[in-house]
């Protein structure tokens, strides 16, 4: 079964006027796979993104998780779900910005209701140490550089254990190796954990080194 089936979608904004952003896109997604979603700025990339995490739920068409139509649902039922299922990372980062790094990992977890505080702290502590930032687990995450603060938001979306990872150009603000730290983590979450990552980047190295790459221009799925 697929993780991700995407069907005639389609999406306008309205203002200033009606335009159409995305343009019948379909496409699915198997457990396990490491999809880079690619194509020109302006080409929809992060109008998509957004519409599959069920953040956005104005769009024509089918998006299907798990088995489960998106469309239609609640936002109750959808913030449940996301938080159960899907870890996003975003072109900006939105962590609390006076939490700790640690408190800010914790929260989904928290909120997920699912495991003993004692072992939610062991868990996100084990994913700051894995993306180099364990030294800052008690700072206040204002007080974090760009790219510290890009780590955590990692970290923060994995601590769920996800069934699918989305993120926006999740390696953004880091430095090659900081970049090369985050594509293995994800390259292994894909193949040991049949979790599924779904990244929009600019980064060639990092697309061409994906299973796959879904190539976006003007709103549509081109070969790319
Ligand atoms: N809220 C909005 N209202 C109106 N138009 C929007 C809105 N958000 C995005 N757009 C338009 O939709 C198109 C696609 O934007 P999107 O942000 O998805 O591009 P992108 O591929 O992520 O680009 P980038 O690589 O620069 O991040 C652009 O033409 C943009 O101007
Ligand atoms: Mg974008």
């Amino acid at each position: 079964m697929n993780v991700l089936e995407v069907a005639n979608l389609n999406k306008f904004f309205n203002e200033p006027v009606r335009n159409q952003v995305l343009n019948d896109v379909g496409f699915q997604v198997a457990p396990g796979e490491f999809v880079a979603i690619t194509g020109k700025s302006g080409s929809g990339k992060s109008t998509l993104l957004y519409l599959l995490s069920t953040m956005d739920t104005d769009f024509e068409g089918s998006i299907v998780i798990d088995g489960q139509q998106m469309k239609g649902k609640s936002n109750r039922w959808l913030a449940a779900f996301r938080n159960r299922h899907i870890g996003f990372v975003f072109q900006f980062h939105y962590l609390l910005p006076d939490f700790t790094s640690l408190e800010n990992v914790m929260l989904p977890a928290r909120k997920l209701g699912m495991y003993a505080n004692d072992q939610i702290e062991q868990r996100a502590m084990d994913l700051l140490s894995l993306l180099d930032v364990k030294d800052q687990a008690l700072k206040r995450t204002a007080l974090l550089s760009g790219g510290q603060q890009q780590r955590v938001a990692i970290a923060r979306a994995l601590i769920n254990e996800p069934l699918i990872v989305m993120g926006d150009e999740p390696t953004g603000n880091l430095d090659s190796a900081n970049s090369a730290t985050v594509f293995a983590l994800f390259k292994e979450l894909a193949k040991e954990r049949q979790q599924t990552v779904l990244v929009v980047t600019h980064d060639e190295d990092f697309a061409r080194r994906a299973d796959r790459r879904i190539h976006m221009a003007d709103g549509r799925i081109v070969k790319g």
